[in-house]
């Protein structure tokens, strides 16, 4: 059984061993933070994906999706500040020549005296770090990580360079006669879905007739070119997003700010993961664009960190893209402000965000879902590793195993099969002892299991195990289907 402190490293192994996720390419042994998703990573993913998608275009109605190509036009990265300010002030260990994020560096730092019990002098450092951040005030952190003898891991040593601003965007060339040298043409992989839906802010408004305030939502994979990533899928160099614009009137965003904060965190909670997992933390250093912003931060097994960011980003974007492409990005308020009587008319809207890692809400997920459950007896030792997902979210609902391979069981069983799995993801199985297929079952977070057994035969009853409770009933065969739609 894994204690807490491994624990991380126990999620991870499961991940591999159960077909959730892969390193990538690895038999040439993998490629630093990028990843695959197996078998059952891949559904488990595709589910967090409808249940935002669902949530976002369902349940706002004035909130559509779009979905964008990867590449877009280079000028869009200079309009965004990305190539100017998408950096992160980086270190270089003289000894390791391994480069760090100063925050990660400092963070890593302020996590060993957490663990060691030293609680406030790990807060005071990280106060320190952000007040010196906020100011660019690289002197003065290099200062902090020498004050507090912050080593290499690789080399264990001090020997620091200088801190340096390091552009996080990659970069290739596009066609044949373009250079990747020539900083003009550099096409680039997005380092977040948002340009997307900013340069198709007015196609889609005039096409789809939208009213402020209205939203366009969007999941896709976004790239950068990490240094330091060395935690699973927390931190990767090819990660999916699921974003969101809401497009408002300006002066109306420290509302609509605060709408998103609450209506964000409720969607997280609908997933029964309990409150005291979330918190959010008011962002001090705030990013080129915003004028305010927070994270939803998520008691992961490696502490508190960011899982969603909520940012009102004011006009920064549409202004800059209108500049850039000397295209109007404005839109025509028809409706009457009541301070004058008239309508609103032309402004460039402002936007609140709301923008979640989709590999980050898989890991939490997985992490808050991971159990180890010790089912020893004073006869025999056992336990069982189970992945308590949410039903919605669980790569498959129900596994179907007929007791034996003959006695018309299986025949049965196919069945059953037939009948639900064109509702919901259905596993077949004969193989190996009832209680093996269950274990294997809970591995994966299946929340139903049904048997069928002899006494099917006799009375079309099955024997429906439930994977949280392990407790067992017996349900009449046409009632499966709606047992397991109904936890959904
Ligand atoms: N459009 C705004 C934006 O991209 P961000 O805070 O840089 O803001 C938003 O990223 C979310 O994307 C984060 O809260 C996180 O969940 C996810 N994310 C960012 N970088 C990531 C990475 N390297 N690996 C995995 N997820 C990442």
């Amino acid at each position: 059984m894994a204690n807490e402190t491994n624990r991380f490293q126990a999620i991870i192994s499961h991940c591999k061993e159960y077909g959730f996720i892969f390193p990538s390419s690895e038999i040439y042994d993998g490629l630093q933070a990028v990843y695959d998703y197996g078998q059952w990573g891949s559904e488990l993913k595709k589910n967090i994906k409808d249940y935002w998608w669902n949530s976002m275009t369902r349940m706002y109605e004035n909130i559509v999706g779009i979905d964008a190509a990867i590449f877009m036009h280079p000028t869009t990265w200079k309009a965004s500040g990305h190539v100017d300010n998408f950096n992160d002030p980086m270190i270089d260990n003289k000894d390791s020549k391994k480069r760090y994020r100063v925050d990660h560096l400092i963070e890593g730092y302020a996590e060993m005296l957490n663990a060691e019990g030293r609680k406030q002098e790990a807060e005071q450092i990280l106060a320190g770090m952000d007040s010196l951040l906020a100011k660019d005030d690289f002197t003065g952190l290099k200062k902090l990580i020498e004050e507090n003898k912050i080593k290499c891991p690789i080399s264990g040593t001090s020997n620091w360079t200088d801190i340096r601003q390091f552009n996080l965007m990659f970069s290739t060339e596009f066609g044949s006669t373009v250079s990747a040298d020539d900083e003009d043409n550099k096409v680039y992989l997005r380092p977040e879905t948002a340009q997307g839906i900013f340069v198709n802010f007015l196609n889609v408004q005039k096409s789809g007739r939208m009213k402020i305030p209205f939203g366009i939502a969007q999941i896709g994979k976004a790239f950068r070119n990490e240094i330091v990533a060395r935690q699973f899928i927390f931190r990767m160099r090819e990660f999916e997003q699921m974003e969101m614009q809401f497009f408002i009137r300006p002066g109306t965003q420290k509302d609509w700010y605060e709408y998103w904060k609450e209506e964000r965190l409720k969607w997280h909670l609908a997933l029964g993961i309990p409150k005291e997992n979330y918190r959010f933390h008011d962002h001090i250093k705030l990013a080129h664009y915003a004028d305010a912003a927070c994270d939803i931060e998520f008691n992961f097994p490696i502490g508190f960190k960011e899982l969603e960011g909520i940012h009102s980003r004011t006009d920064f974007d549409l202004k800059n893209h209108q500049e850039y492409s000397k295209k109007k990005m404005q839109y025509y308020d028809a409706e009457v402000d009541p301070a004058t009587g008239k309508p609103y008319g032309n402004y460039i809207p402002y936007v609140i965000e709301t923008s979640i890692g989709l590999d980050r809400m898989f890991l939490a997920v997985v992490s808050h879902a991971y159990t180890e459950e010790d089912l020893s007896t004073p006869e025999k030792k056992d336990d069982r590793v189970v992945l308590k997902f949410p039903p919605k979210l669980a790569p498959m609902k129900l596994a179907v195993l007929p007791l034996i391979k003959k006695d018309g069981l299986p025949e049965i069983a196919r069945q059953i099969m037939d009948d639900c799995k064109s509702h919901f993801r259905c596993f077949y199985e004969e193989k190996d002892t009832i209680g093996k297929r269950y274990r294997r079952m809970d591995a994966i977070g299946t929340p139903f299991c049904v048997t069928v057994d002899h006494q099917t035969k006799e009375d079309n009853t099955v024997t429906i195990r439930y994977r949280d409770t392990m407790k067992q009933d017996r349900v009449p065969v046409t009632e499966i289907r709606k047992i397991v739609l109904d936890s959904l």
